[in-house]
């Protein structure tokens, strides 16, 4: 199975899932890595890597939907069977939800439904909330509403900042966000209405 990273920013999901990769504890084959921004970090983890990049800017393009047609157009050249989003500071259009219907994955700095949006480990931690984690989800119309596939919680501690809060959740990323991409090329992910199960080992 190919797949498909796309981010945004400092590509720390992508580094762990290059690793995954290359461990052989995920066993698909990352094919591409797409960005909307051009100075990107992750983009540069993927030349390292010798992962092919695609840079599309978003300012070349009238609305989203006509962004999103052109990447489809580049996901099929390559074959892409699913994607991944690893800081994808984007909302990806109707077209491309169902274009990849319950073929893209993200992962949210939060427990889901709790502080969804751009900030959720700042939201939870200001909030008061005593603990928090992170989401794999499928991705779904609306923001970070899908499915969940896995999910992992830490106690807010009295001494944590949003820095060592910040540091906390990305382990708990680095280590979920391999393990829900693995489950589904294995293909061991089954829906039940939106509860997503995870079909055991034969
Ligand atoms: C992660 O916290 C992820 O949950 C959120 O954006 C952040 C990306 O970090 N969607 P990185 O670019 O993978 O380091």
């Amino acid at each position: 199975m190919k797949f498909a990273v796309f981010a945004s920013g400092h590509g720390s999901n992508l580094q762990a899932i290059i690793d995954a990769v290359k461990a052989g504890t995920i066993t698909g084959e990352l094919a591409l890595v797409v960005s909307n921004n051009r100075k990107a970090p992750a983009l540069k983890r993927a030349q390292d890597a010798g992962i092919k990049t695609l840079f599309l800017n978003p300012q070349d393009y009238a609305t989203p939907t006509s962004y999103d047609r052109q990447l489809t157009i580049h996901l099929k050249q390559e074959q892409i069977d699913f994607i991944v989003l690893a800081g994808y500071m984007r909302l990806v259009s109707a077209f491309f939800v169902k274009t990849y219907a319950r073929k893209i994955l993200n992962i949210h700095p939060s427990l889901l439904p709790s502080f969804k949006g751009l900030d959720g480990i700042k939201d939870a931690f200001t909030y008061g909330a005593k603990v928090t984690g992170a989401t794999v989800h499928f991705v779904d119309e609306k923001m970070d509403h899908g499915p969940i596939i896995l999910q992992d919680a830490i106690k807010i501690a009295e001494s944590d900042t949003i820095e060592t809060l910040t540091e906390k959740i990305h382990k708990i990323e680095h280590r979920i966000y391999p393990k829900a991409i693995q489950l589904f090329v294995e293909g061991r992910l089954t829906m039940k209405g939106r509860r997503v199960e995870i079909v055991e080992k034969p």
